[in-house]
């Protein structure tokens, strides 16, 4: 699906939040979702864990799921250059990549994989969650991620205008029927903190 008005990729967008500080705002945007999606991870799991946020940002969930008792490694990978340069500058000892979900792979693979506000940035997502699942994930790991633009979410179908950006709209049960398809299992999902007009954060938790 096409959207009007595009002027910019999603990476060229957020190299430059980075650059104006925007990344920040969005840190605390996301917040309480995140932290939604790591007591998840966290319930009756007591287990060690390592751990990819796909589409990171500026690091700050990869800085967050590090400092857990349980996680014995915490990695970022994000598209735009920028974000990846200002993590590095707050965290030069963390672990984050400069590259293209479409393109990287972990060298080894990973117990979890989460993800925020990233997935609707792709033409295929359907690719991308296939990539996950073969080359990111171990047998039995973990995939969750949130997302706001999805049909439902009324308020955020001016989004791809607003901003310029390429965004792929799909249904609760569109997104379903792809973490189906792509083999994912026990499927569970939540909206978010939905409020008002707001339908809330859809998060959805798999495993492989
Ligand atoms: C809405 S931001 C969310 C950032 C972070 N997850 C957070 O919650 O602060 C979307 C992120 O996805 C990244 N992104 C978009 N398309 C990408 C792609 N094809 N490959 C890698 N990263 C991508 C952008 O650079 C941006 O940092």
């Amino acid at each position: 699906m096409k959207n009007d008005k595009i002027t910019e990729s999603p990476v060229e967008f957020f190299g430059k939040w980075a650059e104006i500080g925007k990344d920040i705002g969005m840190e605390e945007g996301h917040a309480s979702s995140v932290k939604f999606m790591i007591n998840k991870l966290l319930e009756n799991n007591n287990s060690k864990f390592t751990i990819i946020d796909a589409g990171c940002g500026n690091g700050w969930v990869t800085r967050l799921l590090s400092s857990i008792e349980n996680c014995d490694y915490s990695a970022g990978v994000d598209g735009a250059k920028q974000m990846i340069e200002k993590a590095k500058s707050v965290d030069p000892n963390g672990n984050y990549f400069y590259g293209d979900l479409t393109e990287w792979s972990p060298l080894e693979k990973v117990d979890i994989v989460h993800s925020m506000e990233v997935f609707y940035y792709f033409e295929d997502p359907m690719f991308v969650l296939s990539k996950i699942y073969n080359n990111w994930l171990k047998n039995k790991g973990k995939l969750i991620f949130g997302i706001d633009h999805y049909s439902e979410n009324l308020t955020t179908l001016n989004w791809p205008a607003e901003c310029g950006v390429y965004m792929n709209t799909k249904s609760i049960f569109e997104w379903e029927t792809i973490l189906k398809k792509v083999g994912f299992n026990n499927i569970k999902k939540w909206q978010v903190g939905a409020k008002n007009d707001w339908n809330g954060t859809l998060v959805f938790y798999c495993d492989k």
